[in-house]
């Protein structure tokens, strides 16, 4: 009996200093482990006079309550306190300012080329593809230009297999897949906007990679201002309704008349200002009534079809609109740089 008692008192004292869920399993180990200091004095019931035993059996319970009753209450504060702990060093400070995500934005010069596309196809035009590396066949000679022609000097590219194979120098090539894809019998409408190239020396307003946006039509009985109407609209549609659109005479070897677009200035008005080189007006394409020779070459009669074409300069409509003047921030990467473009100088009204 003594010995529970001390047993007890041990228990009480032990409790007072137990202040982890480690420490009190420990402790129950020791006195209820197997070889516990109760587990131990409970086998000796055994030994005990018959008499004695029920007085030896709840004293023994007193103590295995008592273990279990502060087991409990000891474990749940543990716990709690435990969780709260955590929650502590877990918590968000919803005060604190966020992390900034870098949000991307469309490229200016996709923007131009994409309001293009989207306007042309409201028209039934089919915005197609063509290839960067091409033939000289489709990038000269079916385009009237054939070999030895001085119009290829302008037009010096980057030859991949001696005088065949070549990375496209202009856009117009496409004119020629899309009309051989129509076998000289369906009206065409397309654009095509992509890459090209020119042996240039990379300068302010040159780069050896730029890209253009190419329109064709071919239909009957086209004629100039069927040309002049879709390129106001095209031309108002990204400048803005005052915008009036000039032909000037100019020479392509695919297209009979040949005209230079020029738009009036949309910062000035005509008045002359920097960026028109104060003539009032700016030259933003080039254009033309598809040649017979091209017609024919690529299996439209010319007797029965005819059409015209135009060749943008993508870069060039952006630099306009959005006030930029070195074509090079295109290509060089600059994030910062770009991102100081990503605004609309000029307002669409
Ligand atoms: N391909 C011409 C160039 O790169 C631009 C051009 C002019 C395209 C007249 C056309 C056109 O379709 O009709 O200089």
């Amino acid at each position: 009996m003594e010995k529970i008692e001390n047993i007890k008192e041990l228990l009480k004292e032990k409790i007072k200093s137990v202040d982890s869920l480690d420490k009190l399993n420990n402790l129950k180990v020791e006195f209820l482990g197997k070889k516990g200091l109760i587990t131990e004095i409970n086998s000796m019931i055994k030994e005990i006079p018959k008499e004695q035993k029920k007085e030896f059996g709840m004293k023994i319970n007193e103590v295995k309550n008592l273990f279990n009753d502060s087991y409990n209450e000891l474990k749940n504060k543990l716990e709690t306190q435990l969780i709260n702990k955590k929650l502590e060093s877990e918590a968000i400070d919803v005060t604190l300012p966020a992390t900034k995500v870098k949000i991307g934005s469309p490229n200016i010069l996709e923007k131009v080329i994409e309001e293009i596309e989207e306007l042309l196809m409201t028209m039934g035009y089919d915005v197609v593809d063509g290839p960067e590396i091409e033939e000289d066949k489709y990038n000269f000679e079916m385009l009237n230009i054939p070999k030895g022609h001085p119009a290829r000097d302008a037009q010096d590219t980057f030859y991949i297999e001696a005088d065949e194979i070549l990375l496209r120098s202009q856009t117009s090539p496409v004119q020629v897949r899309t009309m051989l894809e129509g076998k000289g019998k369906t009206p065409i409408r397309m654009i095509c906007p992509g890459k090209t190239y020119r042996r240039d020396d990379d300068d302010a307003t040159h780069s050896h990679q730029f890209m253009q946006i190419e329109g064709l039509l071919v239909d009957k009985n086209i004629s100039l201002s069927d040309l002049k109407g879709t390129i106001d609209v095209i031309v108002k549609k990204l400048f803005g309704s005052k915008v009036e659109t000039r032909f000037r005479p100019s020479y392509y070897q695919f297209t009979e008349p040949s005209v230079e677009v020029d738009i009036t200035c949309f910062n000035c008005n005509k008045k002359g200002c920097n960026i028109c080189k104060n003539t009032g007006f700016i030259t933003v394409a080039g254009a033309g009534i598809v040649h017979p020779n091209v017609l024919r070459m690529s299996g439209y009669d010319p007797s029965i079809w005819s059409g015209f074409a135009f060749g943008f300069g993508a870069e060039r409509m952006a630099m306009l609109k959005y006030g930029i003047n070195d074509i090079r921030v295109f290509y060089n990467t600059n994030i910062k740089e770009l991102e100081s473009f990503d605004r609309e100088v000029i307002n669409n009204d």
